[in-house]
């Protein structure tokens, strides 16, 4: 067993070109991380280009054309832009997501809306810049929607797909699953609700209000098992392919390791299973069969970098260590008791002995980002920590709690470190303010 909590960091944790050299310093993108931390600041989001355009190709190779990238797992103008070279569409679940990756200049057509409370301005918004296809959620959006069809100074007819909750839970944490009957989002398929946004949205389509192309079903997030996926087919072809509709999309959700002994199926294993599932539960072969990956993109790509300022040893409990960072640029601790490993990028390759507890700047003792840690025993106030997996909702879910503001976010590739988000100074916390 190499992969305990004490042994070094796993290499399968960090971005595919991180490179360890001899004195046991980590580079990624050949830029070496303690000199990039001095350079740049701390804390710090470093992504690497390689692992998200690896990651993006795989997602269009494994699923095919139509594949989405979910923006909410991490989203700027460079991260769109890049997911839509690689050849992936963009998923936007909000008119901010939605104008983001307008900025970025992805072609609309690419774009898939989602939302279970999409408002006017929003929806007016997507149908002006003609979205790819928006993901129909509720009875009163397919109301609001033939209105503002109607309503639209130039003739658009938007391709639609219904959301529908196939009834299938899957386990991970309850605030992240979504494909049980008892949701917010969507059609339910059991409460007979899926049948019946089914009619309104043929009624629709018949009278050219809208083009009603498909079904979309998302389970959860962080989900280890391709067995649910499977199921959700299952449950959902009994529905779907009676009704000759050319696109079935069965959403994000699959999960990715962030510790040491966690592992996740990749994604061409999670594709090829549920279109498996598609052919032995009768889809037609000619039905686009895809879907919208976040995480699996982004997770792994990145790790966060903080300075340590102070180390506090309780007797008889446990020794706190403190970075210049915390819930503020990484909540999953504390919102789903999520844990991550931590390490030193100056010796990366060292096992790591020192029982620790990495703790923010926050002022709540809920402020933990590595419960239950270890680093190297050597550890010093000033050194540079690093945790990896941080790529997928850390920078998406950052706050300005306590007034902290917000990490950059660098790309690094061949040597090169490219900020594509400027640290948030402190007049930018006042920026608002009238
Ligand atoms: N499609 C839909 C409709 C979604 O709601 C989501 C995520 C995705 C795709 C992408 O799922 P992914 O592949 O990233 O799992 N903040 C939580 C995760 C929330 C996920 C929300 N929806 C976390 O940090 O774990």
């Amino acid at each position: 067993m190499t992969d305990g909590p004490t042994d070094p960091v796993s290499i399968r944790l960090l971005p595919l070109t991180s490179k360890v050299d001899g004195d046991g310093r980590l580079s990624v993108g050949g830029v070496d991380l303690v000199s990039l931390a001095e350079e740049e600041g701390t804390p710090l989001f470093v992504y690497d280009e390689e692992h998200l355009r690896v990651r993006c190709r795989e997602a269009v190779e494994a699923w095919g054309e139509g594949v989405a990238y979910a923006t909410k797992a991490f989203l700027c103008v460079a991260m769109a832009k890049l997911a839509s070279e690689e050849g992936m569409h963009l998923d936007v679940s909000t008119g901010g997501e939605l104008h983001t990756v307008l900025a970025a200049g992805v072609p609309p057509d690419q774009l898939v809306f989602h939302g279970n409370n999409k408002s006017d301005e929003e929806l007016a918004t997507a149908l002006q810049v003609g979205v790819g296809r928006i993901v129909v959620d509720s009875f009163d959006e397919i109301d609001r929607l033939e209105r503002l069809v109607g309503d639209a100074e130039t003739p658009v007819r938007p391709r639609v797909l219904a959301r529908i909750t196939p009834g299938v839970e899957v386990h991970t944490h309850e605030f992240v699953r979504t494909g049980q009957d008892d949701s917010k989002f969507g059609f339910g398929l059991h409460a007979g609700a899926a049948a019946a946004a089914v009619d309104r949205l043929r009624g629709l389509d018949a009278a050219g209000v809208v083009e009603f192309v498909g079904i979309h079903a998302h389970l959860g997030s962080q989900v280890f098992a391709i067995a649910p996926f499977v199921q959700a087919v299952e449950v959902l072809a009994g529905f779907f392919a009676p009704l000759g509709l050319p696109e079935l999309v069965v959403g994000g959700g699959l999960g990715v390791p962030y510790l040491n002994r966690e592992e996740a199926p990749p994604m061409a294993q999670w594709a090829r299973a549920v279109r498996e599932a598609c052919t032995r539960a009768g889809i037609d072969p000619s039905v686009r069969v895809t879907a919208e990956p976040g995480r699996s993109i982004v997770a792994a790509a990145a790790l966060t970098l903080y300075r340590v300022g102070t180390i506090k040893d309780v007797p008889r409990y446990r020794t706190y260590v403190s970075i210049d960072g915390g819930m503020s640029d990484n909540p999953r601790p504390v919102l789903y008791g999520s844990g991550y490993e931590a390490f030193l990028p100056r010796e990366a390759a060292a096992d790591r002995t020192l029982p620790i507890r990495l703790v923010g700047k926050h002022c709540e003792s809920g402020d933990v980002l590595v419960s239950e840690g270890h680093v190297p025993a050597d550890l010093a106030v000033g050194d540079i920590v690093a945790t990896p997996v941080t790529g997928a909702y850390g920078h998406s879910m950052a706050s300005n709690y306590n007034k902290v503001p917000r990490p950059p976010v660098v790309f690094v590739r061949d040597g090169v470190a490219r900020t594509v988000v400027r640290r948030e100074t402190l007049d930018d916390l006042l920026r608002l303010d009238v």
